[in-house]
């Protein structure tokens, strides 16, 4: 079943496994590299059903990485479509996800002779351990904007070729911020109720659907819950945010959970060896596609490494895809092999040392080369 070819999320893709949106650090001042290329198309010649790029900056009001790919600005059209190219060249399926990263940022620099701001719903410090960010309260002149660069976004990523697109409303990033009544104490139209903290996420919806089309893929990524010590985002809210989602048209939810200030081990990216809980948030996206079942196609991302329990969570559940991300990282080829009747568990063991600044890559795989190299 994984692995027969089908429609998800309004694409034909090659099967039900998903590459999740993963920071590739790839970019030269935005742009793409031949580096980031050339791991799309191990990607694609490697059976995943769809890849989901990693967060694509979409304004320049915020600060981002030198090495983030950015699609804030028509000159990134032509570059990006080369990549796209490539992946369809080798028969895969390629989604652009667009976010507002907000006060999550990591590691913000600003272009030399320009202003950029770290904004945030309320201007409330998020801590991470020893480590404070600061932000300053959007206003809703900004909102609006904001908004309208998204939107733009969308539409740059479909004339790039892009087969849809993924809005990042997940992990804490600036819509999950603006879901979340610790980070947001508005008490103008966008915070307060529930209703009110989803009218940014909805907002940029709406925006990207009218510069997109009726038929252009929309794809959303978004909490089950924040797991904060307050509760912040519940399930509960989460449920309802979704069916709001689908009632809108968006084709497709990606269920995660989590942000850097989630209790310890109940974060988005978990070391499944030691929390003993693979596919942590299965139970959660399980309950939502059954509810919004017809409605929307529903998948789900976080700790998934054997062949087996994607199958069982695609046969007994109404999910219609499961994502990965780090197993892909360590193991671009993964679906091709569990196809051929290998079906090892996948190598990556959720220590999560892939991450890093640039030319992110599994700490395994770097060493290989670095051997060979030598
Ligand atoms: C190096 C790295 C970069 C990531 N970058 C993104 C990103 O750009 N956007 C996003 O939505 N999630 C990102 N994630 C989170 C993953 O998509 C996924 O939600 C998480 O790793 C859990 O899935 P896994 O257990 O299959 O790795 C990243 C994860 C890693 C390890
Ligand atoms: S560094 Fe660790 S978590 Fe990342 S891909 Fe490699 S094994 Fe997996």
């Amino acid at each position: 079943m994984s692995f027969d070819t089908c429609r998800i999320g309004g694409i034909e893709a090659k099967c039900r496994l998903v590459r999740s949106a993963t920071f590739e650090g790839m970019g030269n001042y935005g742009l793409p590299t031949e580096n980031l290329a050339e791991m799309y198309e191990n990607l694609a010649d490697g059976g995943a059903g769809l890849i989901i790029t990693g967060m694509m900056a979409t304004n320049k009001m915020e600060p981002r990485q030198h090495c983030q790919i950015r699609i804030d600005d028509d000159e990134c059209i032509a570059p990006l479509s080369q990549v796209v190219d490539r992946v369809h060249q080798h028969g895969g399926k390629i989604v652009a996800q667009l976010v507002v990263m907000g006060s999550a940022i990591l590691m913000p620099e600003t272009p030399e002779g320009e202003t950029r701001i770290i904004f945030s719903p309320s201007g409330v410090t998020e801590k991470v351990g020893k480590w404070t960010q600061e932000s300053q309260a959007l206003t809703v002149d900004q909102i609006h904007e904001l908004t309208d660069a998204v939107a733009k976004a969308a539409a740059r990523a479909k004339k790039a070729g892009f087969d849809g697109v993924q809005f990042h409303g997940a992990h804490g990033y600036l819509a999950s911020k603006f879901l979340s009544p610790h980070f947001n104490t508005r008490t103008d139209a966008y915070g307060g109720s529930l209703e009110n903290r989803a009218r940014f996420l909805l907002e940029c919806i709406a925006a990207m659907r009218q510069a997109v089309g009726a038929d252009y893929p929309i794809w959303v990524k978004l909490n089950c819950a924040d797991f904060m010590k307050d509760g912040s985002l519940t399930f509960e809210e989460s449920k309802q945010v979704m069916a709001w989602l689908a009632d809108q048209g968006v084709n497709a939810i990606e269920v995660s959970g989590g942000n850097t200030s989630s209790l310890p081990r109940k974060g988005p990216i978990r070391a499944i060896r030691r929390t003993k809980e693979p596919m942590y948030f299965k139970a959660y996206a399980a309950e939502a596609a059954a509810l919004l079942k017809g409605k929307t196609d529903v998948g789900v991302v976080g700790g998934f490494r054997t062949i087996a329990d994607i199958e069982e969570a695609l046969e007994s559940t109404d999910l219609a895809f499961i994502s990965m991300s780090r197993p892909f990282l360590r193991q671009p080829d993964l679906p091709n092999r569990w196809k051929s009747g290998d079906t090892e568990p996948a190598l990556c063991i959720s220590c999560s040392r892939c991450f890093g600044a640039e030319n992110v890559d599994c700490i395994f795989n770097k060493k290989e080369k670095e051997k060979q190299d030598a």
